[in-house]
């Protein structure tokens, strides 16, 4: 599976160097051999939310012969998001926020943490409840649970201080169900990993730009490191065997 975020697409004389970062990476992914089963993005698909933003996002996809699910960051706006991809298999052919994808050796569960008005995420008891009953489903199956904010700290306070308001919440689901291999993320702008409730979050970079690893508070600015993605790999081997993660930096990314 691969695992891009945070490519912050827009319009007007800002458009060229994220639509260039997005494309970059999404024909990276199509050049790896074999090809991923899926991939996500997760969030912040523009920066701004606005109708014309996803338009630019749809062009950037164009007819990616992959599955590809999107998940709202918090410089989304959702209504806009199902508005530009609703019905369509970006977002399961469904018109949420929040859904799952049954892959026949996968389920990919996307949560919707945008508060609205916020930098910071939150997903609400209902759509715990939701994430418990999708996991309950197919038990011994892999599944991944994508969503933007970090569950956890990670470390960059003025990133902690935008942070996952129901973290904790979250880590209760997830430690009810062994299935769960990877909580995926974004919003960092870095790639990070932790360990979390019996399973594993992982961070994955911008395919636009790089934020400072600034453990001070302040804003970490940007940096001229190189664009990436994450490929998360089941190994070949008995159930059970650990998945493995990879970062992958993008070629003219
Ligand atoms: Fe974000």
């Amino acid at each position: 599976m691969a695992h891009l975020s945070n490519p912050h697409i827009t319009t007007g004389p800002s458009a060229q160097a994220p639509a260039a970062g997005l494309r970059a990476a999404l024909h990276h992914v199509l050049a790896l051999d074999p090809p991923p089963e899926c991939v996500v993005i997760t969030g912040d698909l523009t920066e701004r939310g606005e109708p014309e933003e996803y338009a630019a996002v749809g062009e950037a996809l164009g007819a990616f012969p992959r599955p590809l699910h999107l998940v709202t960051g918090n410089h989304d706006a959702p209504e806009a998001l199902v508005e530009a991809f609703g019905g369509t298999r970006f977002l399961g052919g469904g018109t949420t926020t929040t859904y799952e994808v049954e892959h026949p050796a996968l389920t990919v569960a996307v949560l919707d943490s945008k508060v609205s008005g916020s930098p910071g995420g939150r997903l609400g008891p209902a759509q715990l409840s939701w994430l418990d009953r999708v996991l309950s489903r197919r038990p011994g199956v892999p599944a991944v649970v994508c969503l933007h904010h970090p569950p956890v700290p990670v470390g960059i306070p003025f990133l902690d201080a935008m942070g996952l308001a129901d973290g904790p919440a979250l880590a209760e689901v997830v430690a009810a169900h062994l299935r769960v291999v990877r909580v995926l993320a974004g919003h960092v702008h870095r790639p990070v990993t932790a360990a979390f409730a019996g399973s594993t979050v992982a961070v994955a970079p911008s395919t636009y730009r790089q934020s400072g690893l600034v453990r001070r508070e302040g804003p970490p600015g940007y940096t001229g490191e190189l664009a990436s993605f994450l490929l998360h790999v089941a190994p070949e081997g008995p159930p059970g065997t650990a998945w493995v993660t990879h970062t992958v930096p993008v070629d003219g990314g």
